[in-house]
């Protein structure tokens, strides 16, 4: 009998393997390169609003395109509207990197293309993200009884902190909401990132459920008006639900006194939050340690590994000595996510609201390794070195200032050029713009007593003493040449 073999071959399935290995060879090169000669590039593209989307067709292609398009497109298209973040001149907001190990460990995890949510979905990726936060826990010396789990952003594990506050002030609002409840308190300083009050108002507290506290001249939290606070607020029958801190606060990286705020925490049984998205990896370093002293009293704690460690975005480690209420405020577990393991495992979907979860803890666990605790100390001590250097050089420059302690790897300074404070701030926005439209180097700004501030933050892993140097002389010519370009148009 001649039966016939069915005939299963499709041109329906993926990219045929051997392409895959040809283009994911070309795209591997290209990135090396890309991080070899990085420094060449412009930081900030010469591109306006609108250009690179005008590039690109605006319906989607119905026939299929090549791989050398796409790849074309994103050399042609794409890269020269790129503001380079990877860039060792990058200085803006908070320098970050993808490190070789951390991109590595990124394109495995998306080939894996697992989902965490619960230990049976991914069970080396569930007990992995256990294993890179405690190995964190214990680089940033934090005392065991943290347990971490890695989320987006310091945003959301903000958000999941102060939503199992809200759990341990209110347990009833579990079942009822917050209907009909006294209303509640979030306390964080002026200088506390904006993230905070974006949590206040996703767990239902609302604007006026947050309260900002005042900071000393160094832009750091004052305990004593914090206390004030709390008792006008519990006279007039405000319950306080939260009181975050902030060790590295955005626009000066301000450390806010932990010990005495945990002190206060205490004896109020509130629950503390601190947010160290930016200076949680300082606390490595033995020399630095006095600045975390009493962050190991908090009930939950966030350090973004990608922000100063190296890890390619996004990683945030929320660590909260109280799982149990942060469990309590989420989990939720339906029918077809039930399984026998449930008892004996983690199941990260229970930490947030968030049901699927990349597996972020291969790059972190990637980076540690690669770079080991002595390597991550020594080139977050190098930055912390190098910022200290650009503020003694600032500091002791005619029309410059200082304007915040260098304690981290931020430095905060404006030019004092200018008759008034509004001249001062229009030339330090033209300084600033000068900077960036050179490509040369990248920074942003920020006000401090209503004068405008420019932030030069240190933390990418190939930025050197020399590229930070060479953007301060760059700052100085810039400088010069406006007081020139004014002392000629006052002259003509
Ligand atoms: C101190 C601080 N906290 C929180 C955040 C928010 O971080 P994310 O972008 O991870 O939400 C930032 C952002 O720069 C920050 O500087």
């Amino acid at each position: 009998m001649n039966e016939e073999k069915p005939d299963w071959s499709s041109d329906l399935g993926d990219m045929p393997p051997e392409e895959f290995r040809e283009y994911a060879h070309e795209a591997v090169n290209w990135v090396a390169d890309f991080l070899a000669e990085v420094d060449d590039l412009p930081v900030f593209p010469s591109t306006k609003p609108g250009e690179i989307r005008r590039k690109i067709p605006a319906a989607p292609p119905s026939a299929p395109e090549s791989m050398d398009a796409l790849l074309n497109d994103f050399r042609s298209v794409i890269i020269p509207g790129m503001n380079h973040w990877n860039h060792p001149s990058f200085f803006g907001y908070f320098s970050v990197s993808a490190s070789g190990p951390g991109i590595i460990g990124e394109l495995l995890a998306s080939a894996l293309n697992v989902n965490a949510m619960v230990w049976r979905s991914a069970p080396a990726a569930s007990e992995l993200e256990e294993v890179a936060t405690d190995w964190l826990r214990q680089l940033l010396n934090l005392p065991a009884a943290f347990e971490g789990v890695i989320n987006d952003t310091a945003s959301s594990s903000t958000m999941y902190a102060l939503a199992a506050a809200r759990e341990r002030a209110w347990p009833d609002a579990h079942q009822n909401g917050l209907f009909g409840m006294a209303p509640g308190r979030v306390y964080a300083s002026q200088q506390a990132h904006s993230s905070i009050e974006k949590g206040v108002l996703a767990v239902g507290l609302g604007q006026r459920g947050y309260r900002t506290i005042s900071t000393d001249d160094e832009f750091a939290m004052r305990p004593d008006a914090l206390g004030a606070a709390i008792v006008e607020d519990l006279d007039a029958g405000i319950k306080p639900c939260a009181i975050v801190a902030t060790l590295g606060t955005t626009s000066t990286a301000a450390l806010d006194p932990v010990a005495e705020i945990a002190s206060i925490a205490d004896h109020y049984g509130i629950w503390l939050h601190i947010d160290a998205a930016y200076g949680g990896p300082v606390a490595m370093l033995p020399e630095s340690h006095s600045w975390f002293n009493g962050w190991e009293r908090a009930d939950s704690i966030v350090v973004n590994p990608h922000k100063w460690l190296f890890t390619p975005i996004d990683c945030s480690v929320l660590y909260c000595r109280r799982p149990e209420i942060l469990k309590r405020a989420f989990s939720i577990v339906p029918e077809y996510l039930q399984s026998s393991e449930v008892s004996e495992s983690r199941s990260l979907m229970d930490f947030g609201i968030s049901l699927g979860r990349r597996f972020r803890a291969l790059k972190l666990w990637f980076v540690i390794r690669y770079f080991g605790k002595d390597g991550l100390i020594a080139r977050i001590r190098n930055h912390l070195r190098i910022a200290s250097l650009l503020g003694k050089a600032i500091g002791d420059e005619d029309q410059w200032e200082v304007m915040a302690p260098v304690d981290l790897g931020l430095v905060t300074f404006r030019s004092t050029r200018g008759e008034t404070p509004e001249e001062q701030n229009r030339i330090n926005h033209e300084i600033l713009n000068a900077v960036n439209d050179s490509g040369r180097a990248f920074l942003t700004h920020t006000v401090l007593n209503e004068l405008v501030v420019l932030r030069l933050a240190i933390g990418n892993i190939k930025t050197t003493e020399e590229h930070v140097m060479k953007t301060w002389i760059l700052l100085k010519d810039i400088a010069e040449g406006f007081s020139e370009g004014s002392r000629a148009s006052r002259g003509s």
